[in-house]
């Protein structure tokens, strides 16, 4: 089940983002968008949305992004699932509900940044329909980023 986010995940989403990244994102960052009810307004049309992914009440997988609405954007911020849960196809369901979301808001191109050698991720991205447009030197300071772009 694809849900919004809920304060009472947070423990269960830290412990998948420490697993999951290198430099994981800060525990304010997902409580502040947890408060919002996984739905935070921002400055110049611009909103961020958190859902997660629940089975048998656990939480194996989240997803944060955002929309511009004024320049019909969307922009994906983080997307994971718990390292157990891993190749089950929850990624692509994960991904395909955010790129409906976005379809649905009427928004005309999503992006996204990745580690260059984060293969499962280039992979998932790729066999989904993202283009890379470019590549960011020392985009995370110890590895350059791929920008992926769809064109919804
Ligand atoms: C990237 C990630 C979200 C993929 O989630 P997942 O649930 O394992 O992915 P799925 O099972 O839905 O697989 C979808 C596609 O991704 C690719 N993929 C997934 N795992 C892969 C792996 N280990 N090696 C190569 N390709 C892989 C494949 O193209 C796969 O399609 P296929 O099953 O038809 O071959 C997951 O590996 C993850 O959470 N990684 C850590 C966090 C991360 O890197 N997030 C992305 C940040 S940009």
């Amino acid at each position: 089940m694809i849900r919004k986010v809920r304060l009472e995940d947070l423990e269960e989403i830290m412990n998948i983002e420490r697993e999951s990244f290198p430099v994981p994102w800060e525990y304010s960052i997902f409580f502040n968008i947890c408060i919002a009810s996984g739905k935070s307004s921002l400055r110049e049309s611009r909103c961020i949305f958190m859902d997660v992914i629940e089975k048998e009440s656990s939480i194996i997988g989240y997803a944060v992004w955002e929309i511009n609405s004024r320049k019909r954007e969307g922009h994906i911020l983080n997307l994971a699932i718990k390292s157990t849960e891993r190749k089950k196809g929850q990624g692509r369901l994960l991904l395909s509900h955010i790129l409906n979301h976005l379809r649905v808001n009427n928004v005309r191109a999503c992006r996204l940044e990745v580690r260059e050698h984060n293969l499962p991720a280039r992979q998932l991205y790729e066999s989904s329909g993202f283009k890379e447009s470019s590549k960011v030197p020392s985009y995370y300071f110890d590895e350059d980023a791929i920008i992926y772009t769809l064109h919804l």
